[in-house]
């Protein structure tokens, strides 16, 4: 099998301080080391940022981003981070959008649009973040959903942008209830038929992420058009993380 180009993220939500940080990275590049055709990427939480990114500073092939930006470049809101602030602590992409922030935090399209343009404007990968919950897929609305969610949050993204989409269910998303390799590969189409419809690159990439773990990594790779993963719980071991990152496509 020819190897693609593949695509590890690890969301560490809200887990991993500074010290803790350095230490599973001290870990994980014992057990891990850069390959041409892979990337790593981390988004710790906003603090760890820094620490994570000296860490991994002239490493090719990983590199570090935030889990969240607020899309104004600076003022008064208490608890935020511009972009100008993650990129200043190392960060060079960033989450937007994210099923918890959406979910938990309440945040609509049109805000997950502004991140995703302020973060590109400001010279960020982005990863933007979809998927559909529970109810919606059981009333048959999953593409339907997502496509809303993709025609919102790129809305005026221009097609040279450094963009990719991670599709993830919320269902699956920390529930140990993973989509079938069947089922993620029907979502990942709709998500290339409306990137296809916006003018956007067809080739863009396309996570899956939603209980991902060293037992079905493998086979979710394996899926076409499937070009990486986006992982929570299984990223927070560097043993477990960097067992997954030696997936390929073909293993
Ligand atoms: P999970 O989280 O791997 O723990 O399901 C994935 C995510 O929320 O990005």
């Amino acid at each position: 099998m020819t190897a693609r180009p593949l695509f590890f993220a690890a969301n560490w939500k809200m887990h991993l301080a500074p010290g803790e940080a350095r230490t599973y990275l001290d870990r994980f590049l014992t057990m891990d080391a850069p390959r041409d055709g892979r990337t790593v990427a981390f988004f710790p939480p906003a603090v760890s940022l820094e620490a994570v990114a000296t860490r991994l500073d002239g490493i090719p092939h990983y590199l570090v981003g935030a889990q969240d930006l607020h899309w104004e470049a600076k003022g008064a809101f208490t608890g935020a981070t511009s972009v100008h602030l993650a990129r200043g602590a190392g960060a060079s992409a960033a989450l937007v959008g994210h099923s918890e922030r959406r979910h938990v935090f309440g945040e609509t399209d049109a805000e997950t649009n502004k991140k995703v343009r302020a973060a590109l404007n400001g010279g960020l990968l982005v990863i933007l973040c979809v998927g559909e919950q529970l109810a919606e897929r059981e009333a048959g609305q999953t593409a339907a959903v997502v496509a809303r969610q993709l025609r919102a949050g790129l809305a005026g993204v221009a097609p040279g942008a450094d963009l990719i989409v991670a599709y993830e269910p919320v269902w699956a998303i920390g529930t140990g209830r993973n989509a079938t390799p069947e089922d993620a590969g029907a979502v990942h189409q709709v998500i290339r038929s409306v990137l296809a419809e916006m003018g956007l690159p067809t080739d863009t990439r396309v996570l899956y992420g939603g209980s991902v773990n060293q037992g079905n990594v493998a086979q979710l790779l394996a899926v076409p058009g499937i070009d990486g993963v986006l992982v929570g719980g299984a990223s927070l071991d560097p043993e477990t993380w960097a067992g997954l990152c030696a997936a390929t496509a073909g293993s």
